[in-house]
């Protein structure tokens, strides 16, 4: 009994630890940045953020989209994408737009401004 309990309590952490991580966009994101990114849906975040999973952590952890600005992630999503494709990884433009758009926006979320 106290065995399970731990066991349940370990796997909490675990699954609320993973889903900290990663911030899910939502309409509220969608409309943030609709003079941004006019005509942007919440599908083409979601597919961003899929895209952003699969691929870039194969080299190293999941960055944070808020542990830089829009300025550092149009520098770097692109020399990343360079990088991907050099070890086989076949990201094309669109989907580096799709990766570099869910970055943008999930940045800078109202409640998470930081330096
Ligand atoms: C082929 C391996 C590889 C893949 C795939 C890869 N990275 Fe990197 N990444 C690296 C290496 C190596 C570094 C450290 C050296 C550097 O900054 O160039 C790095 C560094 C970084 C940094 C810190 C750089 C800085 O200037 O602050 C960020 C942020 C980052 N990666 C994001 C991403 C994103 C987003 C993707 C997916 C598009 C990605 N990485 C895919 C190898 C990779």
């Amino acid at each position: 009994m106290k065995k399970n309990t731990s066991v349940v309590v370990a796997f909490i952490m675990l699954t609320a630890c993973f889903s900290a991580k990663l911030a899910t966009p939502s309409a509220s994101d969608v409309a943030r940045v609709s003079n941004k990114f006019p005509n942007y849906t919440l599908t083409n975040l979601n597919a961003g953020k899929v895209l952003f999973e699969e691929h870039c952590a194969l080299c190293h952890g999941l960055r944070n989209p808020t542990s830089r600005n829009e300025e550092n992630w149009n520098k770097i999503v692109p020399r990343m994408v360079k990088k991907a494709n050099r070890k086989k990884v076949r990201i094309d433009e669109g989907q580096q737009e799709l990766i570099l758009k869910y970055l943008v926006t999930m940045s800078a979320g109202p409640k998470i401004k930081q330096h």
